[in-house]
């Protein structure tokens, strides 16, 4: 071929290249070592002395104009390449994102978090007792006649005979006493189960905190500011507290606890019924008897027992109107904790 047919191929090839990577070939066919251009060099062998010199001469210049074209035309395709991805490739990060939904505590666990912090820094530490219990824990180390109607089929549910599901936390405080020397400070957290109807305010599940403290010289005064304390701290609030007589068989004397409503400031609403006042708990002091349970010398040592209901703090504490809410699982109501 020679040197025009030759330039007049390469624009042609060069035309042909609608991409940048066609540019590749093209240059190897020309430029490569057994390509187009090169085949000429080697004809030049064959020419005359006189010829070879200019001949060279338009060899080298048809090498760089290919060279150079080539450089060209590969720079226009792949910045046009470039550009066509640029624009597919576009991102609007103006979009909203797709939101993962993250877990969290379930506001039943919140408070019981809460209230064990409360009274971990306050001295008492975590026991837990058993779910499945024996009639002995739940009911006779504590006091309960066994005529009781608590211990009736109907307030319990029984899995065999003797072996309940505890009524209460309770079952927790003659099972720390048979473990431990006073003094002893504990709380016991957990589930609790009564066979009730089911209603706004109650359920056959729920949960307990209760609170045992025994040593020397414990009086209903320290179970009185203790109590005080812990409610003002779980409510963050300024509140009154007050006892009522009450009668449970594992304390003596009894004792329902109230504390002044947060809602209004003890003026009266309609969350504690216009008396200004809401009970929170159980307690009083440890009945001598239950203390003999436990293996304690009643006459050395004395204590008190609390206990209170997570979901009925609960309840007061962010205006729930149903319990039956807690157990539910309705995201819509437990992801606004
Ligand atoms: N166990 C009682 C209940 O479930 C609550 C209670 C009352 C616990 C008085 C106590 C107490 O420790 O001293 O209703």
């Amino acid at each position: 071929m020679n040197l025009q047919s030759l330039r007049d191929q390469f624009l042609l090839d060069l035309a042909q290249c609608t991409h940048s990577k066609d540019i590749e070939h093209v240059k190897v066919s020309y430029l490569g070592k057994k390509g187009h251009v090169s085949a000429l060099m080697a004809d030049l062998r064959h020419a005359s002395s006189q010829e070879r010199p200019l001949l060279g001469q338009q060899i080298n210049d048809l090498k760089q104009e290919i060279t150079q074209k080539l450089e060209a035309r590969y720079e226009q395709l792949a910045s046009a390449e470039l550009n066509i991805r640029l624009e597919q490739e576009w991102i609007d990060v103006s979009l909203p994102g797709t939101a993962r939904a993250t877990g969290r505590e379930h506001v039943i666990v919140k408070t019981l978090h809460e209230a064990i912090e409360i009274l971990r820094n306050m001295g008492f530490s975590v026991q837990y007792g058993p779910d499945i219990e024996t009639e002995y824990y739940n009911f006779e180390a504590l006091n309960f006649p066994k005529d009781h109607p608590a211990r009736d089929m109907q307030d319990t549910f029984y899995l065999q005979p003797n072996i309940l599901l505890r009524t209460h936390t309770s079952n927790t405080q003659v099972r720390v006493m048979e473990s431990t020397t006073p003094p002893l400070r504990i709380i016991a957290p957990g589930k609790c189960f009564r066979s009730e109807d089911v209603s706004r305010r109650s359920h056959v599940s729920f949960h307990q905190i209760e609170g045992l403290y025994v040593d020397k010289h414990v009086t209903f005064a320290d179970l009185f500011s203790t109590l005080e304390e812990f409610f003002g701290k779980l409510f963050q609030s300024d509140l009154k507290m007050r006892f009522r007589p009450s009668y449970f068989p594992f304390v003596e004397p009894g004792v329902e606890v109230d504390v002044s409503c947060m809602m209004c400031q003890g003026h009266g609403c309609s969350i504690c019924k216009k008396s200004g006042w809401l009970e929170v708990a159980g307690a009083g002091m440890v009945h001598p008897e239950v203390l003999k349970y436990g293996g304690i010398d009643s006459e050395q040592y004395s204590g008190y027992a609390w206990g209170f209901g997570l979901e009925r703090i609960a309840m007061l504490r962010y205006g729930v109107p149903d319990i039956r809410l807690f157990m539910e699982n309705r995201l819509s109501f437990l992801e606004q904790f």
